[in-house]
């Protein structure tokens, strides 16, 4: 999954040659997941038409402050699509609009824009190979990368003059790689290691029956998500689960049963800065699993069962570095019960779950947690989706990280 999936991208397209190479360009932010908006200066319609990048972005494409047609339209919309965008790219960027971004003049939708956006500005400069060499180009960009944008270098080639040198704006594909790999770069848990178990384990009776528990993964996966969305490289041990994920930085590691999964943990437990235990792991297991299918007969059946290996204890016990992070599913004195879990498990944080809260839980699409930490102090949350809730739990992750 790109890093650009669910980000808004506001393109903002000014009158050069290169502007034909946009269409290309909505069409790849697009497929990486991202949301477009485009806005054309008055002059660059010359070069491509609104029509075909609207189509493309599935979205009306700006170029005037306001639409005289449309009663309903407010002049104040530069300042929404500014606020509205995660970041802002200019592409091609003309010498003429270089110049004016790095004096505030705003004379047109997409230089206003450009004045209220919050959001990191790239810019991809296109022009004949003596304007990006003058000085003035140079002192733009200069005070553009001062300003903190991002310039995605011209590239060397053929130009529409047919004098051959610098000046050709980056290809589309280069410009999505460029801003991916400066996002990733950017993102606050790039380069930290994160362990999590998710879903329930089975602990066999026979070759064909189990024992197991209700849980679906939901969480542990939506946290994986969030992890790597944030930049985690991600080891996500997994009982049986029929959740799915597709990360390049989320490796998958399958196990069935709570003696699998303690493997799976020690295994990569040394490598990790932070564990998280989200799985719903089997407290007992039948300590004899028959190797052949058990036969019904008339009178009773008892299994016993034996403890399985506590594994978020045995990974406290062993804690050097790491940030260790453990669940409570509770059904009564829950705040108590959790609160000795982060004592007797040697946790740094824990997350509790209340059975009694509605909406929180196995097998629904929301939760409802209650954080507490290694000093005891409490964090309620509201009932939200599991996909929230994850990004709480990697916010706070995050924040304990870099204290
Ligand atoms: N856990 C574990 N290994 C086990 C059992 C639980 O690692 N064999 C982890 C869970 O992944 C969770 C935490 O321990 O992070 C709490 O699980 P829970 O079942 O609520 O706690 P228990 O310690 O089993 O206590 P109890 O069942 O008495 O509430």
């Amino acid at each position: 999954m790109s890093v650009l999936s669910g980000k808004k991208v506001l393109l903002g397209i000014t009158a050069g040659i290169a502007a034909y190479k946009t269409a290309n360009l909505v069409r790849l932010f697009i497929k990486s997941g991202a949301e477009v908006n485009v806005i054309m200066t008055p002059a660059s319609k010359d070069f491509i038409t609104p029509l075909t990048l609207s189509t493309l972005s599935k979205n009306p494409v700006h170029s005037t402050f306001y639409d005289k047609e449309d009663e309903n339209e407010r002049w104040n919309n530069h300042v929404e699509l500014g606020l509205w965008a995660d970041l802002m790219i200019v592409a091609p960027a003309t010498a003429n609009t270089l110049s004016k971004m790095t004096n505030g003049t705003c004379d047109n939708l997409l230089l206003a824009t450009y004045l209220s956006a919050k959001c990191p500005v790239y810019f991809a400069p296109a022009m004949d190979l003596d304007m990006y060499q003058h000085p003035s180009t140079k002192v733009s960009i200069q005070k553009l990368k001062a300003f903190g944008n991002i310039m995605i270098p011209a590239g060397y080639g053929e130009l529409a003059s047919g004098l051959v040198g610098e000046g050709r704006m980056a290809e589309p594909r280069d410009i999505v790689s460029f801003i991916e790999k400066d996002i990733a770069a950017k993102l606050p848990l790039r380069g930290k290691k994160i362990l999590i178990t998710a879903g329930p384990t089975y602990e066999a009776i026979d070759p064909v029956r189990f024992i197991g528990n209700h849980s679906s993964g939901k969480m542990g996966f939506e946290i994986a998500k969030s992890a790597a969305n944030q930049g985690a490289e991600v080891y996500l041990i997994s009982g049986p689960s029929s959740q799915t994920i597709e990360h390049s930085l989320v490796k998958r590691i399958d196990v069935t049963s709570a003696e699998e999964m303690y493997n799976a943990c020690h295994q990569y437990y040394s490598l990790v800065d932070v564990a998280i235990m989200s799985a719903a792991v089997a407290d007992y297991r039948p300590k004899n699993k028959a190797d052949q299918k058990i036969k019904k007969k008339d009178q009773t059946l008892t299994i016993e069962l034996e403890p399985t290996k506590d594994i978020l204890k045995s990974l406290g016990e062993r804690k050097k570095e790491q940030l260790l992070i453990g669940f409570a599913l509770e059904t009564t004195n829950e705040l108590e019960n959790a609160k000795s879990k982060v004592k007797r498990k040697n946790l740094d944080l824990i997350i509790l779950n209340s059975l009694r809260d509605a909406g929180a839980g196995f097998g629904t699409e929301t939760n409802k947690i209650t954080v507490i930490d290694a000093d005891l102090k409490e964090s309620a949350f509201e009932l939200k989706s599991k996909k929230e809730v994850s990004k709480d739990i990697i916010n706070i992750i995050i924040r304990q990280l870099y204290v």
